[in-house]
C-alpha cells in the first residue's frame, strides 16, 4: 500500500512513525511534511489550501491512500477531491467536517441529536455583545466560530478581557460564540467513524495552557497521555452511545455521513460528559502518545474506514502501560513564536518532530511547536520520566515546555465529581 500524508505537523509524524510499524505499507510519501517526516517518507509540495493540489499530488504519486491530517485541507475539501480521482482517502468531506469547520453548525447538530454541551449563543455584532456577556460569567468562554488552530478560544474570570476578544474577532468579521463554562477534568476521545459504525481509541488528556501549573494563555496543546487511570470503561462506553455514535448517527440523517477521525472533547463534570468541542481529524499532541500505544497496523486500519468497510466490531489492540508527550514549543509561543532557531539533539527515539526544518543539514524551529519528547511505561510515573529524560537531550535557545504534564493523575490527583 502506498500512502500519502498530509500535513506537517507532530501528528503528521507520528502517523509516519506508526505507518512504517504496518507491514502492509511499501511507500509512504509526505505533504508537505517536516524534517521527521523526511526521514521516512519522501516529502512533497503541495498547498493545503487547494484541494486540487492535495488530489492532484495523490493521482501523480498513484497513492492507494491518503491520509488528510489538519482540519483546514479537510474543511475547504481535500478528502472529497482525492475521493473524486477514485483514490481512497481517510477524512471526512467538506460538508461533514463543518462539525469543526463551524461551531454554530456542531451546535445545531448536537442539540438534533440530543448530546450534553455547553450552553451558547452566537454574536454578530458589537451592538448585542454587552447583552450577551451579561448571560454569562463569571467565568467566560470566548470562542471564534470559525477555525483558530485552538487559539481562538479565550477562558476567563474577567468580563473586560472576554469583552476585548469578543470585540477583536468581531472587527475581524469572525462571528463569536459565549459558552457557560463547563466544569470538571477534560478528556480527548478520539473515534473511528464509518458513517453509524465508531470505535474509540484509547482516552487521552490534554494540556492547553502554555506553562505549568494551568497558566498562560491558551494554545494548541503542550502535551498528553494515555490512557486515562482516572476514567472508567463504563464512562468511555456511555460517550461512545450517548454522544459519538448520536452525532454520527445524525449526521448520516442529514446526508453528510462522517468517515475518519472524529475528535469529542469532553468535560467529566457532574451530571456526566458534555462536549466542549468536536474536531474533524486527529488531535495534536496526544496523537503522539495514544499511537506509540497502538499495536494494530495503522495503515490497514485507517483503510478500512477510507474505503467503507470499517466495522465497530475491529477489536483495536494496545500495549500495556502508559504513554506521556510533552511539547517543546518556540520561545514566545503563542503569541509570537521565535522561528528558525539552531535544534540539537532532535534525531532520537520517541521524539516526534512538529515545527522543524533542515537547512545545510542543521535543524532549524519552523514552528511554534517544535517537537514532543514521547515517553512510554508501564505506568504514568515511568512514562513521564521518560519523555522528560528525551526531552532533557533536546536543545533549543528559548525553548519552553511544561514540567507538569501527566504529573495530577500520576500523583492520583485527579477525579470526576460524583455523578448526578
Ligand atoms: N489538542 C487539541 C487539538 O488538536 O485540537
Amino acid at each position: 500500500v502506498r500512502v500519502l500524508v498530509i500535513g506537517s505537523g507532530g501528528r503528521e509524524h507520528a502517523f509516519c512513525i506508526a505507518l512504517k510499524r504496518d507491514p502492509a505499507v511499501s511507500e509512504i510519501h509526505a505533504a508537505p511534511g517536516n524534517a521527521g517526516t523526511a526521514r521516512l517518507a519522501v516529502n512533497h509540495a503541495v498547498d493545503l489550501a487547494d484541494p486540487a493540489s492535495v488530489a492532484h499530488l495523490a493521482a501523480q504519486l498513484e497513492a492507494d491512500l491518503v491520509i488528510v491530517g489538519p482540519e483546514v485541507p479537510l474543511v475547504l475539501g481535500a478528502a472529497d477531491a482525492v475521493r473524486a480521482k477514485g483514490i481512497a482517502c481517510f477524512g471526512p468531506s467538506a460538508q461533514a467536517a463543518q462539525i469543526e469547520g463551524s461551531k454554530s453548525f456542531a451546535k445545531d447538530v448536537m442539540a438534533a441529536a440530543g448530546v450534553r454541551t455547553a450552553r451558547s449563543e452566537t454574536v454578530d455584532s458589537t451592538a448585542s455583545l454587552d447583552a450577551a456577556l451579561d448571560r454569562f460569567g463569571p467565568i467566560w468562554v470566548v470562542k471564534d466560530d470559525r477555525l483558530a488552530a485552538g487559539k481562538g478560544v479565550v477562558v476567563t474570570e474577567d468580563r473586560a478581557q472576554a469583552r476585548a476578544h469578543a470585540v477583536e474577532l468581531l472587527e475581524r468579521g469572525h462571528p463569536v460564540l459565549l459558552e457557560s463554562y463547563l466544569d470538571g477534568p477534560e478528556v480527548s476521545l478520539f473515534c473511528l467513524v464509518n458513517g453509524d459504525q465508531v470505535t474509540p481509541l484509547q482516552p487521552a488528556q490534554d494540556f492547553k495552557r502554555a506553562y505549568s501549573g494551568d497558566m498562560g494563555p491558551n494554545t494548541g496543546g503542550m502535551g498528553a497521555y494515555t490512557p486515562l487511570p482516572w476514567l472508567s470503561q463504563q464512562i468511555v462506553d456511555d460517550i461512545v452511545d450517548e454522544i459519538v455514535r448520536p452525532v454520527a448517527v445524525e449526521l448520516l440523517r442529514r446526508g453528510c455521513p462522517y468517515s475518519g477521525l472524529l475528535y469529542a472533547g469532553l468535560a467529566i463534570g457532574r451530571e456526566g460528559p458534555a462536549v466542549v468541542e468536536f474536531n474533524c481529524r486527529f488531535g495534536d499532541p496526544e496523537t503522539q502518545p495514544v499511537l506509540a500505544l497502538l499495536r494494530t497496523p495503522f495503515g490497514q486500519l485507517l483503510r478500512s474506514v477510507a474505503d467503507g468497510t470499517f466495522q465497530e466490531t475491529a477489536e483495536l489492540e494496545w500495549e500495556p502501560g502508559y504513554a506521556v508527550g510533552v511539547v517543546l514549543a518556540a520561545e514566545h509561543y503563542p503569541a509570537k513564536p521565535h522561528l528558525g532557531d539552531t535544534i540539537t539533539g532532535a534525531l532520537a527515539e520517541g521524539l516526534v518532530l512538529a515545527g522543524v526544518d533542515e537547512q545545510d543539514g542543521a535543524l532549524v524551529s519552523a514552528g511554534g511547536r517544535v517537537l514532543t519528547a514521547v515517553g512510554v511505561g508501564q505506568d504514568l510515573v515511568a512514562a513521564r520520566a521518560q519523555a522528560y529524560e528525551r526531552m532533557g537531550e533536546v536543545h533549543l535557545a528559548g525553548g519552553h515546555f511544561r514540567e507538569d504534564i501527566a504529573l495530577a493523575a500520576a500523583q492520583g490527583h485527579i477525579t470526576i465529581p460524583a455523578q448526578r
